[in-house]
């Protein structure tokens, strides 16, 4: 094992060892390689770089209580990444060629995935880009599909905490049936302007839908969960044409109806947070990252869900995390787990 102090690792990039490329070219994808070049030879004409023909995805390994590794749900990043390359019109990678990918970048990296008990992970960033040289506006032929991993640390490296969100009405994420529902890069770049000021205030940015401004669309780069609490429990999500299915809320949602809540998709007006309990952003980096506050600076008001993570969301927060470390039984077959 690496001789990182794990417990300090921040959440940004550390060099692996090793990446795992494969080019698609004449229509065939090529055996995925490993290598220690972290460099590309790129055509300055690349249609990844004049045309945004870019996807990427991220998913996690987790080192669990039997010391054994467990890659969560990554055949649905597979398939969440073949959409978004149809979506931008590039080769889908098959999922074999993807779980391949995805495992030699474990087996060469072995030494980067942190302990059970640090909080730390290994995490996967697959990149999709198209290479084929093209100056007239179109969508090239040549692609690579790249596995960059980089051991991360905790998410929350204290104590698992609020954030508050404030609404942006000036910059919309994704149009309704544009690229919203794709994990590609441009969608992230357009939102930076929205995104960079909230941080810079210490909170987070929600974004509404983009033709009303009335629906909760998405919590930056997570989705939204609200739980309302007074009779039945109800877990709420936001149903929209411009948001990532999340493979965290989907299975936050499937734990949630085991748990005997109710589970809505739905479009949610944005005052509809007078009603909720409690409200989360969630996604693979954090699982869960519970809401304290929502400010709409335009209307002068301010949604509150007190100052520490609600009972629900923390019971779903650990219930998800159990799973992944190995010390919930995994019915549902989530983890691949790698005999090492
Ligand atoms: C825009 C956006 N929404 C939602 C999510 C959460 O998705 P997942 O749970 O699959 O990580 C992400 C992160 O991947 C994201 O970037």
């Amino acid at each position: 094992m690496k001789d990182i102090d794990w417990s300090k690792l921040g959440f940004h990039y550390t060099e692996p060892d090793y990446i795992v490329r494969s080019a698609y070219h004449d229509g065939k994808w090529e055996e995925p390689y490993a290598t220690q070049d972290k460099f590309l030879h790129l055509h300055v004409s690349a249609t990844c770089l004049q045309y945004g023909q870019e996807a990427f995805e991220g998913l996690k390994a987790f080192r669990g209580v039997d010391g054994k590794i467990r890659i969560f749900r990554w055949r649905e990043n597979a398939r969440r990444m073949a959409k978004s390359a149809e979506g931008l019109y590039m080769a889908p990678v098959p999922e074999e060629i993807f779980g391949k990918a995805i495992h030699l970048a474990l087996e060469k990296n072995m030494d980067f995935v942190p302990p059970y008990g640090t909080g730390a992970t290994l995490y996967f960033r697959p990149l999709l880009i198209g290479t084929t040289p093209r100056l007239g506006v179109g969508p090239g032929r040549d692609f690579e599909f790249i596995v960059i991993p980089s051991p991360i640390g905790p998410y929350y490296p204290g104590k698992f905490h609020c954030t508050t969100f404030v609404v942006n009405r000036h910059v919309d994420r994704a149009a309704p049936f544009g690229t919203g529902t794709f994990k590609v890069g441009g969608n992230y770049a357009s939102s930076f302007r929205a995104t960079e000021p909230a941080h810079a205030q210490g909170m987070d940015c929600l974004f509404l839908d983009a033709r009303y401004h009335r629906y909760i669309d998405e919590c930056s780069a997570a989705n939204f969960i609200g739980i309302k609490s007074k009779d039945q429990i109800e877990y709420l999500t936001p149903r929209s044409s411009a948001i990532l299915p999340s493979i965290t809320n989907d299975s936050l949602m499937t734990l949630a109806r085991e748990k005997g809540y109710k589970v809505t998709r739905r479009h949610i007006r944005l005052e509809e947070l007078a009603q909720m309990q409690e409200a989360a952003a969630c996604g693979t980096a954090c699982v869960i990252s519970p809401i304290d506050k929502v400010i709409d600076p335009e209307n002068n008001k301010v949604y509150s869900f007190g100052a520490e993570p609600g009972p629900i969301l923390t019971d779903l927060y650990r219930s998800l995390k159990d799973i992944q470390y190995g010390r919930a039984e995994d019915k549902h077959g989530w983890c691949e787990v790698i005999e090492n």
